[in-house]
């Protein structure tokens, strides 16, 4: 059965990826994006009646009541927008700290709230968020962002018994390092040092992660929830 979706980070190198293969599958789609408008435009040429762009900047607070008002009830929400910060710890300014948390972790916390309501009322639900490995290992210089990763792995964790009654699941995806997206904001040094750490020494193929996601919508998926999803070439 075809489902109302939203889908925030539409406009990024995964989330593009993500709403592309969704929307072959008949979904309906909230295409979520903050300033790259264009690369959505063309692919709600393709689907116009699969799909909905919704500008926002969920860095600030009034953003969630036109979401909301928008694109009132979701099925599921997969929330895929974040933003990286580099800095040591001890000098990372906590406005800062306080803007990547709010994207990373306030927003899709409060999204959630949004939707579960409707979520509950229809026994159905399924809410995807996006970690990092970089939650799971210690990274130099990158304090904020990865305790904005790690705050989901709990809140997902938690989201997962609070709703299981309710068939909704909860998960967390923790992406390696992919070869798409963000990594576009590595230097080129760097990126031979991660690959020295993956077994295969390559970057990721996202379509694992667009698979991944097929997997936890359907019905077969249902019994998947709680669970931080590590798609990372076995990095440990
Ligand atoms: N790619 C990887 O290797 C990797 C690894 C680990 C985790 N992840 C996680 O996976 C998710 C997707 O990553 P990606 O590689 O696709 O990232 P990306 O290409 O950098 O895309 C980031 C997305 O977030 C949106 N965004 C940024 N600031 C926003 C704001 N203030 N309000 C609303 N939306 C905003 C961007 O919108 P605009 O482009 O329209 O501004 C874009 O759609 C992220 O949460 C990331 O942390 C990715």
């Amino acid at each position: 059965m075809h489902k109302r979706i939203l889908l925030t980070g539409a406009s990024g190198g995964l989330g593009i990826l993500i709403a592309k293969n969704l929307l072959d599958q008949g979904h309906f789609l909230g295409l979520l994006y903050h300033s790259k408008e264009d690369k959505l435009k063309v692919l709600s040429a393709q689907y116009p009646n699969q799909t909905l762009l919704i500008k926002a900047d969920l860095s600030e607070d009034d953003a969630y009541e036109t979401i909301f008002n928008i694109f009132p009830n979701a099925d599921v929400l997969i929330h895929a927008a974040g933003i990286a910060s580099s800095g040591m710890s001890w000098k990372i300014p906590p406005k800062e700290f306080d803007r990547v948390n709010k994207i990373n972790y306030f927003a899709p916390f409060y999204l959630s709230q949004l939707y579960i309501p409707n979520m509950r009322l229809h026994k159905w639900g399924r809410i995807i968020f996006f970690s990092s490995i970089v939650a799971q290992k210690g990274v130099v210089g990158t304090s904020a962002y990865s305790a904005s990763k790690s705050a989901l792995i709990g809140l997902s964790k938690t989201m997962a018994v609070e709703l299981g009654a309710s068939g909704i699941t909860v998960n967390a995806i923790a992406p390696g390092y992919m070869n798409s997206g963000m990594i576009r904001e590595i230097s080129d040094d760097m990126i031979v040092s991660i690959k020295d750490q993956v077994p295969s020494h390559t970057l990721g193929d996202p379509q694992g992660i667009v698979a991944l996601i097929d997997l936890l919508l359907k019905d077969s998926g249902s019994y998947i929830t709680g669970q931080t999803l590590s798609i990372n070439g076995g990095i440990l």
